[in-house]
């Protein structure tokens, strides 16, 4: 099956989308990841992206599709789009993306939290640079300090447009541009809205009630 976790920066996608690619084996794919792997392989289009992610816009659509696009053609099933789509152009362009590729969209899952904890959980999360494992100052400490539970690494990092700054225009950019399609799914008759506020836990257990 194929889903799109869809909310607000910090709502925990990325999160969510790790436990099941561990435990389904599903396969993730993160546009803000491939985003961030183009800008430190320092190409063109790396550069280009770079300072529009700083500031906490989003890239055009043109860029994202065709990463996904690339991806998809790389074949593989069980996708789970991880900050992707995030305009009505890009949900369009999934749609027939799929289609080409004989898939289905089986879920979209909106993950609800309200403004303040999102800041609370933007300015508080770090990142592992070896494995990628997010964790956050103080829902999701390291059990030792400055070193990944998962990989034993001490390259943990922050990111650069998890500032205060860039968090509002990523916000707004999440409420003018995202969240319309929030009623787009709903239409479709896909959309499956749960409490993102609740213990990471317990939201992967309300997503394993809606995937079955
Ligand atoms: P992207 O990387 O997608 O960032 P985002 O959407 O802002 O989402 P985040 O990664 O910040 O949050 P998350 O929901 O994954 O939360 P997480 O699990 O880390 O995009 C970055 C940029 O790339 C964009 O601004 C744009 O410029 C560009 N971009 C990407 N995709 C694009 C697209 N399709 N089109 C155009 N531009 C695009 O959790 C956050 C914190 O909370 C962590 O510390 C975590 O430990 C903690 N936490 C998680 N769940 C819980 C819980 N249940 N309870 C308590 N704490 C929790
Ligand atoms: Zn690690």
């Amino acid at each position: 099956i194929n889903i799109i976790l869809l909310g607000p920066p910090g709502a925990g996608k990325g999160t969510q989308a790790r436990k099941l690619v561990e435990e389904r084996g599903m396969v993730q794919l993160s546009t803000g990841d491939m985003l961030r792997a183009a800008k430190d392989s320092g190409t063109e289009m790396g550069h280009k992206v770079a300072e529009v992610m700083a500031r906490g816009e989003l890239v055009t659509d043109e860029i994202v599709i065709g990463l996904i696009r690339e991806k998809l053609a790389e074949g593989g099933k069980g996708f789970i789009f991880d900050g992707f789509p995030r305009t009505l152009g890009q949900a369009d362009a999934l749609g027939e993306l799929l289609a080409e590729t004989g898939q289905t969209l089986d879920a979209v899952i909106e993950m609800r939290v309200d403004d303040e904890a999102l800041v609370r959980r933007i300015t508080g999360r770090f990142t592992c640079g070896n494995c990628g494992e997010v964790y956050h100052d103080e829902t999701k400490p390291t059990a030792k300090p400055g070193v990944c539970d998962v990989c034993g690494s001490t390259d943990l990092t922050r990111r650069a447009d998890d500032n205060e700054d860039s968090l509002r225009t990523r916000l707004l950019e999440y409420y003018k541009k995202t969240s319309p399609l929030i009623g787009y799914y709903y239409a479709k008759d896909q959309l499956h809205s749960l409490d993102g506020l609740a213990e990471i836990d317990e939201v992967s257990r309300q997503i394993a009630g809606v995937l079955g």
